[in-house]
C-alpha cells in the first residue's frame, strides 16, 4: 500500500489558502421566491448568484468532506477511492446526477457564473472554464466576497486532477462502473465500490483528455500567478495569487501537453483508447484541445513557439470549419477570443490580432443577427440542435460567455454594444425573463419558435 493512500485517510485538510467566511455563504431560501434586483454595484443579487453557482459545486464533492462543508446533506463518499490500483483517486467532483467522475468534462454544473464563465460540466473544461473567467473578471468575485469559495472549489477540483496525473505518461479520465453508471440512485453513503479506473497512458493515449487537462491546469496556473490578460478591457485576475501553486499546476500542464503531443501511440480520442469512457462523453475531436492548450501555455510561459503551434492546429485540423457550438466536448469557438485576447496583450507573438478579431467577429455577428450557427427561439433563447437538446441553456450561456468576454475587443461601438446586449438577453432568459416566468431547469426542452 502507498504512502499517499495512507495520507488520504487522514482527515481531509481544508485546502483553501484563504480563510472562508464565517458564517458561510449559503444560497436564499428558496421559500422567499424570486426577488426583484435593487440595483447597486456591485448588485446583491448577482453576488448572490455567483456564490449560489459556486455552492453548486460542494454539492458535487467526493471524497472525506472538509470540517467546512456546507452542503447539510452531504456525507463523506468513496474515501478509498483508487485504493485498489495504488492510486490515491478519493476526492474531487461527480458527474451531473450520477456518481462518475469524468476527467475530459468533469461534474455538469449550472450553466453559467457571473461575471466569470459560462460551462455546465466540469473537471478539464469546467476547471479551464472557471479560472480562465476568473482571470477575466476576477474583481467580480472580490465583490461578491466569493473569491475564497472560488479558491475552495478550484482546489477541490485541481488537487484531484494533480492525483488523477500520478506520473507524466498517465491520467485517469474515467472511474465508474460500468454497470451502474446513471442507472444507481441511492444515497452518497453506499456507492458500488471499488469501481473501475480507466487511465489513457503513452501508449493508449487521449490526445483530448491530455490536452484538456493541459489548458485546465495553464489556465488555472495564469489565474493563481496573476498572469491577466493586462493590456485587455478586463479586471485584475481575482485575489488567490500563489505562485508555488501556480508553478506546480503550470508543470502538470507542461508534462500533459506533451503526452498529447507525443505519445508514444499517437494521436487519438480518448474513448480510442477507453471506449467506456465514451459511452457518456466520447469526443469529437482533439485539435481544438490541442489549440486551447497551447495558447493557454504560451501565455503562462511567454513562448512564442507555443504559440504558433496553436495557430498550426488550427489549419492542421481545419478548426474554421468546426466553429459552431462551444461546450466541454467543441471548443473552437472560444479559440478566435482567446486567439484575440493573447495577440492584444503579446504582439510579440507573431500573430495578426485583427485577423483572429475578423474570425471572431463573422462567428458572433452571426449569432447576435440570428443566422447561425445556431438559432433564436421564441423567446429568443439561442439553440442549436444536438448540443442543445438534452442541456438546453449550455450552449446559449457559454455564447454569452464568449461574447462578454470578447466584447470590449470589439472592432466597433455598435458590435461592442450588440455582442454586451446579446450576452445579457441570454442571462436575463434563464433568470426568468421569458414567457414562462420562470427559470428552466436543466433539462427542460424550452418551446421551439
Ligand atoms: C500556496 O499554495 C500551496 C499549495 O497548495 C500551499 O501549501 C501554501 O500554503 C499556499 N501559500 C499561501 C501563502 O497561501
Ligand atoms: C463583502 O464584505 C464586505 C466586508 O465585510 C462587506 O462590506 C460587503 O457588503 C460584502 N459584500 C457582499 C456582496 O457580500
Ligand atoms: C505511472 O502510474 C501508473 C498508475 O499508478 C503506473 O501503473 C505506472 O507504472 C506508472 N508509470 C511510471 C513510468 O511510473
Ligand atoms: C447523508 O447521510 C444522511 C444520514 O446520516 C442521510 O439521511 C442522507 O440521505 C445522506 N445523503 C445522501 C446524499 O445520501
Ligand atoms: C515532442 O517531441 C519532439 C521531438 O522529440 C520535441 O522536439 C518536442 O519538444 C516535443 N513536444 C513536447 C510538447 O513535448
Ligand atoms: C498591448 O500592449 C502592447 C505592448 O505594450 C501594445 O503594443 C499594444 O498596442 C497593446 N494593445 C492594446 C489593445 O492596448
Ligand atoms: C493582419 O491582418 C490584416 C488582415 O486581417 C492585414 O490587413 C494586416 O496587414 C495584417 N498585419 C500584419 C502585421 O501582418
Amino acid at each position: 500500500m502507498r504512502v499517499s493512500y495512507l495520507l488520504s485517510l487522514l482527515p481531509a485538510l481544508v485546502a483553501a489558502q484563504l480563510p472562508l467566511p464565517n458564517p458561510p455563504f449559503l444560497p436564499p431560501d428558496i421559500a422567499s421566491g424570486a426577488q426583484t434586483s435593487s440595483g447597486g454595484f456591485p448588485n446583491p443579487k448577482w453576488s448572490s448568484l455567483l456564490g449560489t453557482l459556486l455552492y453548486f459545486y460542494d454539492e458535487q464533492r467526493s471524497g472525506t468532506l472538509p470540517s467546512t462543508n456546507r452542503v447539510p446533506w452531504r456525507n463523506d463518499s468513496l474515501i478509498l477511492e483508487g485504493r485498489d490500483v495504488g492510486i490515491d483517486l478519493s476526492g474531487g467532483f461527480y458527474d451531473a446526477g450520477d456518481f462518475s467522475k469524468d476527467t475530459f468534462p468533469l461534474v455538469r454544473t449550472i450553466p453559467f457564473t457571473i461575471p466569470s464563465n459560462a460551462q455546465r460540466k466540469m473537471q478539464s473544461f469546467a476547471l479551464m472554464s472557471i479560472c480562465w473567467g476568473a482571470t477575466d473578471f476576477g474583481q467580480g468575485y472580490d465583490l461578491a466576497n466569493q473569491t475564497a469559495y472560488l479558491d475552495d472549489t478550484l482546489r477541490w477540483g485541481l488537487d484531484w486532477l494533480i492525483k488523477a496525473h500520478p506520473n507524466d505518461t498517465t491520467l485517469v479520465v474515467f472511474i465508474a462502473s460500468a454497470d451502474e453508471q446513471n442507472t444507481y440512485w441511492g444515497g452518497d453513503r453506499s456507492i458500488p465500490s471499488p469501481r473501475p479506473v480507466y487511465t489513457i497512458t503513452n501508449a493508449n493515449p487521449g490526445t483530448d483528455a491530455a490536452a484538456g487537462a493541459a489548458a485546465a491546469f495553464a489556465a488555472c496556473s495564469n489565474l493563481y500567478a496573476g498572469r491577466g490578460f493586462s493590456n485587455s478591457s478586463y479586471s485584475a485576475p481575482a485575489s488567490l495569487r500563489n505562485d508555488s501553486y501556480a508553478n506546480t499546476l503550470l508543470t502538470h500542464g507542461q508534462q500533459l501537453y506533451s503526452l498529447a503531443v507525443n505519445a508514444t501511440g499517437g494521436r487519438k480520442t480518448y474513448q480510442t483508447s477507453v471506449p467506456q469512457a465514451g459511452a457518456a462523453y466520447a469526443s469529437s475531436g482533439y485539435g481544438d484541445e490541442l489549440a486551447v492548450a497551447a495558447l493557454f501555455l504560451s501565455w503562462a510561459t511567454g513562448s512564442a513557439t507555443l504559440y504558433q503551434e496553436a495557430e498550426a492546429y488550427y489549419t492542421r485540423y481545419k478548426l474554421a470549419d468546426s466553429n459552431r457550438v462551444f461546450n466541454w466536448d467543441s471548443k473552437t469557438p472560444g479559440l478566435a477570443v482567446l486567439f484575440s485576447q493573447i495577440n492584444q496583450g503579446s504582439p510579440s507573438f507573431g500573430g495578426n490580432f485583427s485577423t483572429w478579431r475578423d474570425t471572431a467577429e463573422d462567428f458572433f455577428d452571426g449569432i447576435v443577427n440570428n443566422k447561425g450557427p445556431g438559432y433564436l427561439l421564441q423567446d429568443s433563447l439561442l439553440f442549436y440542435d444536438g448540443d442543445s437538446d438534452d442541456a438546453s441553456l449550455n450552449p446559449a450561456l457559454n455564447a454569452a460567455m464568449l461574447l462578454r468576454r470578447f466584447a470590449p475587443m470589439a472592432s466597433s461601438v455598435d458590435k461592442r454594444v450588440a455582442y454586451t446586449d446579446f450576452a445579457k438577453s441570454q442571462v436575463d432568459y434563464v433568470l426568468g425573463k421569458n414567457s414562462m416566468n420562470g427559470m428552466f431547469p436543466l433539462y427542460r426542452f424550452p418551446p421551439r419558435g
